[in-house]
C-alpha cells in the first residue's frame, strides 16, 4: 500500500458519510480522501462544504456502473455506505463491489446490520446478500455490522409528544444503540489503517435500554408525562400508518420492534468502543439533546 493510501467514502453527502469524513480529517490529510457523491449537481450545498475542506469529489451513483468505474480509479480503501434505497440495495451494492474489484481496490469496508447472519429483521436480507457478494468477489473486505443509531428513536418522538404515549411493539427487548457519530468513528478507524481484512465487527452501544426506559428519559428531559404503550407488531404498524407515515415506514418500524423483542438489536461485545478507543455515547445524551433542542425552538438537531 502507498504511504498515503487513497481513501474513498461513498454516500458522502449523507449524515454518516459526512461524519466519517470529519473523523478521518482528524488523522488523515484531506488530499488522501475522496468523497463519492450520487449526483454532485443535485447536492451543491453538501458538495461545496466538502470541497471547502479540501476533499476531492467524484460522482459515484450505485445505479450507474460507469460512474463507479471512473470513481474508484487509484483508490486503495473503500467505505461502502449502504444505500438508503431499501429494496434496491442488492443490485446497487453489487454494482459497487464489481467496480471496486475491477479497479483493484485493496479493501472494502461495508456498513452492514448488527448480527446480519442471524438477524430476524427483514432489513437484514439485503445486507446478507451484500455480505455474500463481498465474499464471492475475492476483494479483501471488513464488515461493519452497525446496530441502530440512537438518533433513530427521535423520529418517533413528535407523534409521542402529540399523544403523551409512545407506541411500540418491542416489549422488554433491549436495544444497544449508539450515536451515529460513534459508528462513523468506527468506519473511519477501519478505513484509515490497520489490518481489518476478513474481520467482522458487531457494532453497538456499551449500554442497552428498553423502550419503556427510553420513554422515561424523554419524560424527564421534557418535563412532560409520557407512557410506553406496547402493542402487537400489526397493531403498531396500523397505528403508524394512521399517523400518516408511508407503508414502508410502518413495515420497518413494526418489523424492527418485533425483532427487538427477540433481541435483534442487542449486543454487549464492546467492539464499537474498542474500535473508537472510547466509550460509546450514552443514548440518554442523544435523546436529551434532541428533546432540549426541540424545546428551545430549534427543531431537530441537524444530525438527528
Ligand atoms: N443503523 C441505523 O440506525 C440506520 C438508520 C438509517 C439508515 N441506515 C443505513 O445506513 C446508511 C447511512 O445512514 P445515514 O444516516 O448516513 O443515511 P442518509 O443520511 O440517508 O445517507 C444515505 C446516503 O446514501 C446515498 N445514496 C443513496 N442512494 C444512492 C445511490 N443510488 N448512489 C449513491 N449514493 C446513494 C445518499 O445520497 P444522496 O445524498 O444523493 O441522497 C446519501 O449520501 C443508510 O443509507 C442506511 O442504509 C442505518
Amino acid at each position: 500500500m502507498p504511504a498515503s493510501p487513497k481513501l474513498f467514502v461513498t454516500g458522502a453527502t449523507g449524515q454518516l458519510g459526512g461524519l466519517v469524513i470529519d473523523t478521518l480529517l482528524e488523522t488523515v490529510p484531506a488530499s488522501a480522501i475522496v468523497a463519492g457523491v450520487r449526483d454532485p449537481a443535485k447536492n451543491e450545498g453538501a458538495v461545496n462544504a466538502l470541497r471547502e475542506k479540501g476533499i476531492e469529489i467524484r460522482a459515484a451513483d450505485y445505479t450507474q456502473p460507469a460512474t463507479l468505474a471512473s470513481a474508484f480509479a487509484g483508490v486503495d480503501r473503500l467505505l461502502l455506505i449502504s444505500s438508503s434505497e431499501n429494496g434496491k440495495r442488492k443490485v446497487q451494492h453489487r454494482n459497487v463491489i464489481d467496480a471496486a474489484k475491477d479497479a483493484g481496490v485493496g479493501l472494502i469496508a461495508y456498513t452492514s446490520i448488527l448480527h446480519a447472519d442471524t438477524s430476524p429483521l427483514f432489513l437484514a436480507e439485503e445486507h446478507r446478500d451484500t455480505e455474500a457478494a463481498l465474499a464471492e468477489s475475492g476483494v479483501p473486505f471488513a464488515l461493519l455490522r452497525n446496530g441502530w443509531y440512537s438518533e433513530v428513536y427521535t423520529w418517533r418522538l413528535p407523534l409521542a409528544f402529540k399523544h403523551g404515549v409512545f407506541m411500540g411493539a418491542a416489549g422488554e427487548g433491549r436495544i444497544s444503540s449508539a450515536a451515529r457519530a460513534d459508528y462513523a468513528g468506527a468506519a473511519a478507524a477501519v478505513l484509515a489503517g490497520g489490518d481489518h481484512a476478513g474481520r467482522t465487527y458487531e457494532l453497538a452501544g456499551d449500554a442497552s435500554f428498553t423502550l419503556a426506559k427510553l420513554v422515561a428519559v424523554v419524560a424527564e428531559a421534557s418535563g412532560k408525562p409520557m407512557t410506553y404503550q406496547n402493542m402487537t407488531p400489526d397493531a403498531f404498524r396500523v397505528a403508524v400508518l394512521k399517523a400518516g407515515a408511508p407503508e414502508i415506514v410502518g413495515k420497518i418500524l413494526s418489523d424492527t420492534d418485533a425483532g427487538v423483542a427477540k433481541g435483534a438489536l442487542f449486543d454487549d461485545g464492546g467492539a464499537l468502543a474498542r474500535l473508537i478507543g472510547r466509550p460509546t455515547t450514552p443514548f440518554q445524551a442523544t435523546i436529551t439533546e434532541f428533546v432540549r433542542h426541540q424545546q428551545a425552538g430549534g427543531g431537530a438537531p441537524s444530525h438527528a
